[in-house]
């Protein structure tokens, strides 16, 4: 799992039998992310008024202790006997032949009309494609009209909510498909924070709860806009409010933006939720002032993010610059690329401009996907996932065809510094999309007037090799960065040198230079 998709995850070879604990029985409050694999609510975050990528997942669990009987019973005094919830909004739903579970609620009290039987896709739960899994009871809770509620609504009207899911974990699901019995038959149940706040503040929506309240607010306040634009703009709100909370916690976990696993999926949402405050009106990075009322709101509990403050709020408004250096072009392109299919009469975005979305201006494929299903376009998967893996192919394929060696300085350089273990067999690192780095390491060259040197002065023309760069390197009609290259030694706070750099050059394939004179200091390698 890339992340912590439901509450149980930490429990998951507790159940297996491979753990176990001081404890058989546990109740939690757990951190969950939905927003890949198995169970992925994106899509939903906005439009839905109760659907989260970061939420809060209560539950109890036993480990071979009590089972269904029990589970039921505490659910049942939980929400009637504690919270007092109306029986009359309630439905309970089983698994097809899940008998017991059943006689159990009618037992607790649940009228027998109100306990419904459902077949795998509802009341079957499984962590993802392996690992512990069994046969589910969920509760939902009717917000409608009282008397227009009607069993055929449960699973599929939104006005049905499902508040808690108790899994009766007794299976573990092998990668070959087979299913064998847990070593002993378990409880693991799931109710989310949000949604049983709204029920109980009897708002219809969980961000009209004050866990979401305070945090719609200051997204108004930032956008600077009037009730009637905030509701215009309802679900944009919606989704800035769920991807600041998730943000917050995933930078707070440690995540940082990037082009992999969690990383990406960090970059994506953040980048999804730059984009719809683009589209309510914000010129500028402003995700960093919601993220701050995340932790003003739920820093009293969670502790770590009030001391991760400034750290969270730096990294959210690093990468929204980044993406805004391309997402206006980016967009734009993208509106053109539209309309030309539309034009052909086509409404499926070939996955070689998916890519080539996400490769020049840092498009995240959902987010495309997103953007063009507005318009009622699909986007060709597949395909990007071929083009992805076509340019992955080609760098490795340009390092490794390199049959003659190149007797230019370029060659030399890269060939003494790859057998020096100076660099790796693919060259340079480009950190693209940043706009500001930090490289740590070495100078590797320096090149002046053609030859390779060792030192550089004020007014040289250089070219400098650093073993990653920032720079983007013209290829293929873009220009390349022009920028500056500050040099901090250790025990300095002053740059020691600077280098202007007005150009960059990929002289031989893994060798990237960046062009420029210095403008202070002494440049030397290994600085
Ligand atoms: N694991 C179950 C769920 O996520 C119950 O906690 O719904």
């Amino acid at each position: 799992l890339l992340l912590t998709n439901a509450g149980m995850v930490q429990f998951k070879d507790v159940f297996l039998g491979a753990d176990k604990r001081s404890y058989v029985r546990a109740a939690t409050s757990q951190k969950c992310m939905r927003v890949s694999g198995k169970h992925n609510d994106l899509e939903n975050v906005g439009p839905s008024p109760r659907h989260h990528t970061f939420f809060e997942m209560l539950g109890n669990f036993s480990f071979g202790d009590y089972f269904k009987r029990e589970a039921i019973d505490f659910a049942w005094r939980l929400l009637i006997d504690e919270l007092g919830l109306d029986l009359e909004r309630m439905w309970f739903t089983v698994y097809t032949d899940d008998d017991e579970a059943e006689r159990l609620w009618i037992e607790a009290g649940a009228p027998p009309e109100r306990v419904l039987r459902f077949g795998k896709k509802d009341n079957w739960w499984a962590m993802g494609d392996t690992g512990p899994c069994g046969p589910c009871s969920e509760i939902h809770y009717y917000w409608g009209d009282l008397d227009k509620q009607d069993a055929s609504g449960v699973n599929v009207d939104d006005e049905y909510l499902e508040i808690w899911n108790l899994v009766f974990m007794q299976y573990d699901q092998k990668p070959d498909g087979e299913i064998v019995d847990l070593p002993a038959p378990s409880v693991d149940t799931g109710l989310g924070l949000e949604r049983m706040a709204s029920i109980l503040q009897r708002t219809d929506n969980n961000y009209d709860t004050d866990a979401f309240l305070p945090i719609m607010a200051r997204i108004q306040e930032l956008a600077g806009q009037s009730d009637a634009e905030r509701a215009e703009n309802l679900y944009r709100y919606r989704a800035i409010a769920d991807h600041a909370r998730a943000c917050t916690f995933l930078i707070s976990d440690g995540v940082l933006p990037g082009n992999e696993s969690r990383s990406y999926i960090l970059r994506m949402i953040l980048r999804r939720a730059a984009r719809f405050g683009k589209l309510i009106g914000f010129e500028g990075p402003f995700l960093a002032g919601v993220a701050d009322k995340v932790i003003e709101e739920m820093g009293a509990h969670y502790t770590d993010l009030i001391g991760k403050r400034d750290f969270i709020l730096q990294t959210i408004t690093a990468e929204e610059e980044r993406f805004q250096r391309t997402l206006s072009t980016g967009l734009a392109r993208l509106d053109e690329i539209m309309a030309e299919l539309k034009a052909g009469g086509k409404t499926e975005l070939p996955g070689e401009q998916a890519f080539f979305l996400w490769d020049t201006f840092g498009f995240p494929i959902d987010l495309t996907r997103d953007i063009i299903e507005e318009e009622g376009f699909t986007v060709d998967q597949a395909g990007f996932d071929t083009a992805m893996a076509a340019q992955k192919e080609r760098s490795r394929a340009s390092v490794e065809d390199k049959t003659a060696l190149d007797v230019t300085v370029y060659g030399r350089l890269l060939n003494q510094l790859q057998a020096a273990g100076q660099l790796p067999a693919e060259g340079v690192t480009h950190l693209i999309y940043e706009n500001i780095a930090e490289v740590d390491g070495l100078v590797l060259g320096l090149i002046a007037e053609g030859e390779l040197v060792e030192e550089a002065n004020v007014g040289t023309v250089v070219e400098l090799v650093l073993p990653e760069t920032p720079f983007y390197v013209e290829s293929g009609g873009q220009i390349s960065d022009t920028g500056e290259i500050y040099y901090f030694p250790e025990t300095m706070d002053i740059p020691a040198w600077t280098v202007q750099v007005t150009g960059m050059a990929r002289p031989v394939p893994g060798l990237i230079v960046h062009r420029g004179t210095v403008t202070s200091g002494t440049v030397r390698v290994s600085d």
